[in-house]
Parts: C-alpha cells; structure tokens; sequence
C-alpha cells in the first residue's frame, strides 16, 4: 500500500543556511524513497541531539504522515531558548505553548511538541518511541553496553529506528534497504535503516 507522504513548510534559505547541500539531498531522496511511518500519533526519540532540531524535522517531514508528533531531545546539555528561535526561524509561527520541559507548535494541521529531557541518557529510561534517530552519538554510547538492548525493547511494532552507526541488530528488527545518500544526513558514513517487526 502506497501511503501519501505530508508536506511541511520551512524555510528553505535557513535551511540552506544551516546544512550541507549533500544532506538536504539526503533527505529529499528519502522523501521519495518508499520508507514510510503511517501513524497519526508518533513519538521520535533522539538520543545526544544537542540542539538539533532540524533533522528531526526533516526526518518527519521525509518518512512521516502523521497528525501530532512528539519529539524528544536528550542531551546532558539542552537549550529549550535555541530550539524555540530555531523553530521559529524554520517555520516563521511565532506561536507556540511552552509548559515546563516542553514546547508545542501547530504547525498546518500538524501539532509538534518538543519535549526535553536533560539527563545522561545512558543512564535515564528510555521512552516508547516510532522513531529513533541518532547522529554522532556512536562514540558515547558504545562503552554502555545495555544502551541499545534497551532502546530495542523500547521501539514500538513497526518502528524506524535510523542511526548514522549502525552498529546494533536483533532478530526483532530488519533492515530495510535504504538509498545511498542517506549517509549524507550522517557524521560517520555507517548509516543504515532498521525497521522492528
Ligand atoms: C557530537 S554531538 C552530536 C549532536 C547532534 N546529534 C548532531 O548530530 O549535531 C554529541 C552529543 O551527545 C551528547 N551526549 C554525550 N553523552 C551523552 C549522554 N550520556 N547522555 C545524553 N547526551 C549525551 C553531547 O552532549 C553532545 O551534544
């Protein structure tokens, strides 16, 4: 079943501004690639995101037809004042609802909602998630040997979880052919698409 793929609207000079050409290309492809996430409610988790906002963003926008989505930024060190001028800068909406660790904004007929989670995430517990991104994350993580069995129990059925290391696998998981310029969005080149089952 082919399922439509929504649109957003940002800022396609901030955009520009902000990232390499090869990576917005990354993205594009994989908004016409047929990796797909059909579900009006989603959570993306984003482990070491600092204050990355945009490729979440554009992951949702590329793989995404949802309603609401929660994305949640963990980083020992975050910023909710950046993400907020970032947003507005990708989105020109200067309305937004802000509530102690989060942040909302409707967006078209979608509502986004950052959620923030300070904390030494390889020591935190691991939300539910349909989405797990992460992007040079790799060298903190690989001494916490239980990091990524935990995240596997936490991946809803039919997750995605993309990483730019993927270095992890189970039986529960399959990977999924993905096009090449996905390394583009990556740090280290050793991108790779995993879908649970
Ligand atoms: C190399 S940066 C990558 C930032 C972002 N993912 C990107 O691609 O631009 C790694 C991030 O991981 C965060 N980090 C490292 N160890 C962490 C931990 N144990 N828990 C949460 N965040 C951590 C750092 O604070 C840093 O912001």
């Amino acid at each position: 079943m082919i399922f439509k793929k929504p649109k957003f609207t940002l800022d396609n000079d901030f955009l520009k501004d902000k990232l390499y050409e090869d990576s917005l290309l990354g993205f594009n492809v994989l908004k016409k690639s047929d990796i797909t996430l059909n579900k009006k409610e989603l959570t993306l988790f984003y482990p070491g995101a600092a204050n990355d906002i945009i490729r979440p963003l554009l992951l949702l926008d590329a793989l995404a037809n949802f309603k609401q989505a929660t994305i949640i930024l963990a980083d020992t060190h975050l910023n909710s004042n950046s993400v907020l001028e970032m947003m507005q800068n990708l989105t020109n909406i200067k309305k937004f609802k802000k509530k102690n660790n989060s942040l909302t904004f409707k967006f078209k007929n979608k509502e986004i909602n950052f959620v923030f989670k300070e904390c030494d995430i390889l020591k935190s517990e691991i939300p539910e998630f349909d989405i797990y991104f992460e992007r040079a994350f790799q060298l903190f993580r690989k001494d916490a040997k239980e990091f990524i069995p935990k995240i596997i129990a936490k991946a809803n059925k039919d997750a995605l979880l993309i990483s730019d290391y993927l270095d992890f696998k189970d039986e529960t998981l399959k990977k999924i052919n993905f096009p090449k310029e996905l390394n583009y969005i990556g740090f280290y080149k050793k991108s790779g698409v995993l879908r649970k089952l």
